[in-house]
């Protein structure tokens, strides 16, 4: 059975923390709470996943979004 919401993996070591995925994270918390993305995902928090060159690091499904910013993360989500 499909999942009905994605899932979407934040990085929150100090790499991806410093560079941005703070904020990236907040805002998906925001959005996911009252916003445009409201009951579609499913936010989930990591420790460093060993990819800080490519800081920040969001994984939307089975996508990953290097070099995170809030508009790839959005628009991975909103493919089906
Ligand atoms: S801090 Fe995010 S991958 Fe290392």
């Amino acid at each position: 059975m499909k999942h009905p919401r994605k899932l979407v993996f934040c990085c929150t070591g100090s790499d991806c923390k410093k560079s941005g995925g703070k904020s990236i994270r907040k805002e998906l918390k925001e959005a996911a709470k009252n916003g445009e993305i409201k009951g579609l995902v499913k936010l989930i928090q990591t420790k460093c996943m060993d990819m800080c060159k490519s800081a920040p690091v969001v994984i939307v499904g089975d996508h990953f979004c290097k070099k995170a910013t809030l508009e790839k993360v959005f628009n991975e989500l909103k493919k089906p």
